[in-house]
């Protein structure tokens, strides 16, 4: 079975030997990677029936010893303390659902991948106490991808780090770079929408772009 980029980066934030419970698996794809390559012990759990079949005949292929489970979010799941919890390829509002359940608290690590409303995702999770550990930005498939993995804790970031990421900002690699520079492109696009009569709307635009601006300034060439 081929594994996309994407399973590979999500897999590459979670800590060996952990226990993981996945939620949204899907065909398990994420679990079997971690089971045969990362020493994980996994859950995986779906709230549909035919993803779960998909999940139990591929894990069948391969002869591993996965659980699976049928549940909306966590509510059939016995979460043991300081788990390892992954939800990725949903939106950020069914994300902060599932995560709205109370035993999220017992969930040490979050590893979380959506497309869009990263900040309300990061100035969610804060508030629930958790920090951002690590930041991943990359392109599979001509699709960029943000991946956060979040732990319990406390710190303080400023407004621009929730937009953009505390840890992304502080990464240099060409595939931050590009993203950022896509980032660029993208909130550029967003700008040159906005008439000229919403000030305030436009000034909190031209606001990221030139943080973007200042973080590509850092790495060297101008844009
Ligand atoms: C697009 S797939 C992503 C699969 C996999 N996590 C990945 O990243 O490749 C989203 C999965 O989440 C499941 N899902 C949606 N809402 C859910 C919920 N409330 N609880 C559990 N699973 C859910 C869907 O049934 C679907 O299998």
């Amino acid at each position: 079975m081929a594994f996309s980029k994407r399973i590979k980066k999500l897999a590459s934030l979670v800590d060996s030997n952990a226990y993981v419970i996945d939620v949204g698996c899907d065909h398990a794809l994420l679990d079997i990677y971690l089971t045969l390559y990362n020493n994980n012990k996994c859950l995986a759990v779906d709230i549909n029936e035919n993803a779960l079949k998909s999940a139990y005949e591929n894990i069948k292929k391969y002869k591993l010893n996965i659980e699976v489970k049928q549940s909306n979010g966590l509510d059939n799941i016995d979460v043991p303390n300081n788990s390892v919890c992954v939800i990725a390829g949903m939106g950020t509002n069914l994300i902060l659902d599932i995560l709205s359940n109370e035993k999220t608290e017992k969930i040490n690590t979050l590893i979380i991948q959506t497309n869009k409303d990263y900040k309300a995702l990061r100035d969610t999770m804060i508030k629930k106490g958790y920090f951002i550990v690590d930041e991943l930005a990359f392109l599979d498939k001509k699709i960029w991808y943000v991946i956060i993995k979040f732990k319990k804790g406390h710190v303080k970031y400023k407004r621009i780090e929730t937009i953009l990421g505390p840890v992304l900002l502080k990464k240099y690699d060409n595939e931050t770079v590009n993203y950022f520079k896509s980032e660029y492109d993208k909130y550029c696009k967003v700008l040159s929408n906005i008439p000229k009569k919403y000030v305030f709307k436009r000034f909190k635009i031209k606001y990221i772009i030139n943080k973007i601006k200042i973080y590509i300034k850092n790495v060297g060439p101008s844009l």
